[in-house]
């Protein structure tokens, strides 16, 4: 992950040529270990291409813009002689970082960020935009962006999107495959199960930075409790690891199941994620939980591929806004690079 190749920015030619610049990334999902991750446990995330962000950079005009977003697009100015905002985004804060290590920070520069992933639903958005938005300006400045300085100045907004953010969210809106992340550190994964991953959006909003301050707060409270709590987790997660390249969708579920009683325990479970994972356990999921921080957001289920139709009708019946499907297969070969390249991604009609 951290070899030091050109990273690719969505975009052939020279951005500065034609007075833009233009950068891609996509969503992701967690298969395990949210939250205990931020406390020093693996997790296992995967892309999510179907739901990509583009943002395009031109070299700012003289008044300062910063939007909110409306319908997945925002623009921001960034650059040093912009007025300072009192409440910066994420992607902003990771472009100016860029602008100040390249040393151009007297330059301001424009974002226009249009980004298919829904906010706020534990699926990387904050990341994926800023991931995005650092690509556009490297690509309007004809600079070489490295994975691992990809990687830190997304943690950059990260950290003010998150509170304490582990990483994982930027590893993997920036990766091709599944990966096993632990403290800053992405591995690729073996993939042997052949099933299909089922996501649903419960349609409520979550906010990480409140739900991974609400974890501390339960892991502070007794010691003890929580590391034992944290070795569930690890053992959870190794188990799952070891499932998931074996071909062992069937234990890989009730993995998933576990984990979700474990998160529900930390509290940041909710009656609707409650329901959704019940409704898909009915329709014979492997196994289903939480995705993301919580407290809204998405559920994640695993189903063989015969029982899809009927997981998705249970899951948007129990009340869920919308859902999208991911066959492992599609990770297994690598073809989450690109998303026109995975057909078989597809949201409800
Ligand atoms: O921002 P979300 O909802 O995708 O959550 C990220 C995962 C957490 O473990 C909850 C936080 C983190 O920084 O790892």
């Amino acid at each position: 992950m951290n070899s030091p190749v050109r990273e690719r920015t969505g975009h052939h030619r020279s951005g500065s040529a034609s007075g833009q610049g233009e950068g891609r990334a996509h969503a992701k999902a967690i298969l395990l270990g949210e939250h205990s991750v931020v406390h020093g446990t693996p997790a296992i995330a995967f892309p999510v291409p179907t739901l990509s962000v583009r943002a395009l950079a031109r070299p700012g005009s003289a008044g300062a813009v910063s939007e909110a977003p409306a319908d997945g697009h925002f623009r921001f100015t960034a650059g040093a002689t912009v007025a300072t905002d009192p409440t910066p985004s994420g992607p902003r804060v990771a472009v100016e970082e860029a602008l100040r290590r390249w040393g151009i920070s007297d330059d301001p520069v424009e974002v226009l960020v249009e980004c298919a992933i829904p906010l706020a639903r534990g699926l990387g958005s904050s990341a994926a935009c800023a991931g995005a938005a650092v690509r556009a300006v490297a690509d309007l400045h004809g600079r070489t962006l490295d994975p691992a300085t990809l990687y830190d100045l997304v943690q950059c907004g990260e950290q003010v999107a998150h509170g304490r953010a582990s990483g994982i969210d930027a590893r993997a809106v920036l990766s091709d495959g599944p990966i096993r992340f632990q403290r800053g550190t992405a591995a690729p994964m073996t993939i042997g199960v052949d099933a299909v991953l089922v996501i649903a959006d419960t349609g409520a909003p979550g906010s990480t930075q409140q739900a991974v301050a609400g974890v501390r707060r339960t892991l502070e409270r007794d010691r003890a409790a929580a590391q034992r709590l944290l070795t569930r987790a690890s053992g959870l997660i190794e188990a799952a690891a070891a499932d998931l390249s074996a071909g062992r969708a069937r234990s890989l579920g009730r993995a998933m199941v576990d984990f979700q009683e474990l998160l529900a325990e930390l509290g940041v479970s909710t009656a609707h994620i409650d329901s959704l994972v019940t409704a898909a356990l009915g329709a014979g999921a492997y196994g289903a939980k939480l995705t993301g921080a919580g407290l809204g957001g998405c559920v994640l289920a695993l189903a063989e591929a015969p029982l899809v139709p009927d997981v998705r009708a249970a899951l948007r019946h129990a009340g869920a806004a919308q859902t999208w499907t991911l066959p492992t297969r599609a990770l297994r070969s690598g073809a989450t690079s690109s998303p026109a390249s995975t057909p078989e991604l597809g949201t409800n009609p």
